[in-house]
């Protein structure tokens, strides 16, 4: 049993996903506030409304054993307009939230971005512009200038990855496009905005360890054909390297450069001054979120389609993932599925460690990792399910870390039930119930929650261990 001492248990949220208040006190519109409002869809307006609930929070998450919280900053709440404009409410709030973390001896673990731009960016066209990297940097400047001193681990970017490929190419996430082109331009100024803010705050030496949070997808192959293994390069490149390489390593994968461009997409817009920023931008640490890993097999024939299940149960067994030319991704028939069709696949966290640690030699934490389930909240949940998937994983991570990995921190997903993206709030992660039509929204800890007390008090001890 190798976990240091100083190992993070903790517990992760998103602002838009929990705190509610979406219009309070000055904050200006998330590009999520407008499109779930303009379609008509489930969101976050009151979701868990962490705004008003962040003591008692903060507090149940301490006495549970948790040594961190893990949350995001929103930028519409910080920065009210396009001038840039702070508001002080918002810079109020966080010093509120930092310093209850602080009383309650819990390491604030503060992500930048989780996903809410500001609507004035997304009028501007959002990510397609360069405009929201130096409008960024801006958000990111205020943000270490307020709170450093008090915040020790800082993130840029929660989930390049998914921000990008669901709002500009697979069109489920807000802007909704379906465009390559687009895809590879909002993918490069999000690793460009990043660069830039691990820059400055190299510059101005603020106090603190900065890294990215990035969506870890372990590549495994049908088999070891030589075919078998070009289809996972590009599913690696697509997955992860465009994220960990720029982040870890400075570099973005010639031969994915190579490929986008062999599909016809013009990268005249890399520009050599970007480069060089991205070059010299080294994190300290990788953040991975763990969901599950990706089974890759040759590409065989059909036009790219890429389908997210966002319905659950009544789409159960519908997604689908084609990259023409490149490669797909298939389901294994020895594994479990959620309602949401995601593979429930310790195994892959295992390897994927030793994989990242061996490539990029860094300390990691693994800041995300959860089971989305439909939840009875009526009553004491007994979310046995959770257990067994949370001891399976934490179990991967100790057996990671006995081979070689050097992992610094687990985040549970999440903290408390809150909004899951395009899912609505029934898609469960938390270790904490919250009905969500009760009025006063009562916090009701969970079994999980119980359970996860004692693995951060043994300090991983009580894992139930098993070998692969
Ligand atoms: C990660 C995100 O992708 O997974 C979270 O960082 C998200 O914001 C979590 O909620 C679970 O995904 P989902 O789609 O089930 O909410």
């Amino acid at each position: 049993m190798a976990l240091n001492d100083h190992f993070l248990w903790g517990s992760a949220t998103a602002s838009y996903q929990c705190e509610g208040a979406w219009d309070l006190d000055e904050k200006a519109e998330s590009n999520w506030d407008r499109y779930l409002h303009v379609n008509g869809l489930e969101n976050g307006d009151v979701a868990s409304d962490f705004y008003h609930h962040y003591e008692e929070d903060i507090r149940m998450l301490s006495e549970g054993g948790q040594n961190a919280f893990r949350f995001s900053l929103s930028w519409p709440r910080i920065i009210s307009d396009i001038d840039g404009t702070i508001n002080p409410k918002g810079l109020d709030f966080y010093h509120r939230v930092i310093d209850t973390c602080l009383r309650y001896n819990v390491e604030p673990f503060v992500t930048l971005y989780h996903w809410d731009l500001p609507q004035y960016l997304e009028d501007e066209g959002g990510w397609l512009n360069r405009k929201t990297c130096d409008a960024y940097l801006h958000f990111a400047e205020v943000c270490f200038k307020e709170f450093s001193g008090k915040v020790k681990y800082w993130t840029t970017f929660n989930e390049p990855r998914w921000t990008i490929f669901n709002g500009y190419l697979i069109g489920n996430y807000c802007p909704g496009h379906h465009n390559a082109q687009e895809t590879t331009v909002g993918a490069y100024h999000i690793m460009l905005a990043h660069a830039m803010a691990v820059n400055l705050f190299r510059k101005k030496q603020i106090e603190g360890k900065i890294g990215i949070v990035h969506s870890y997808t372990p590549v495994d192959g049908v088999d070891d054909r030589p075919e078998t293994l070009k289809a996972m390069r590009y599913a690696d490149n697509y997955c992860n390297n465009w994220v960990l390489d720029v982040a870890a390593k400075g570099e973005i994968p010639e031969d994915l450069l190579d490929a986008l461009s062999e599909k016809g997409i013009d990268l005249s817009f890399m520009k050599e001054e970007d480069l060089q920023q991205i070059r010299k931008a080294r994190v300290d640490f990788l953040g991975l979120n763990y969901y599950s890993r990706a089974l890759i097999k040759p590409y065989t024939e059909g036009e790219t389609t890429l389908i997210i299940n966002n319905k659950g149960k009544a789409a159960k067994g519908t997604s689908k993932t084609i990259l023409k030319g490149w490669f797909e991704q298939i389901k294994d028939p020895n594994s479990e599925y959620t309602e949401w069709d995601t593979e429930i696949y310790p195994k892959g966290l295992y390897d994927g460690l030793l994989r990242a640690q061996e490539r990029y030699g860094l300390p990691m934490f693994i800041t995300e990792n959860g089971v989305g389930m439909y939840e009875d909240v009526s009553g004491y949940v007994e979310d046995d399910y959770r257990i067994s998937f949370m001891n399976d994983h934490i179990n991967a991570i100790i057996n990671a870390v006995d081979d070689g990995a050097d992992v610094r921190g687990y985040f549970a997903w999440s903290t408390f039930d809150l909004y899951s993206w395009k899912n609505g709030c029934e898609k469960r992660y938390g270790l904490v119930a919250i009905d969500f039509n009760d009025p006063e929204l009562e916090r009701r800890p969970k079994k999980s929650y119980q359970w996860y007390k004692k693995v951060a008090d043994s300090n991983g001890a009580c894992i139930v261990r098993k070998s692969y």
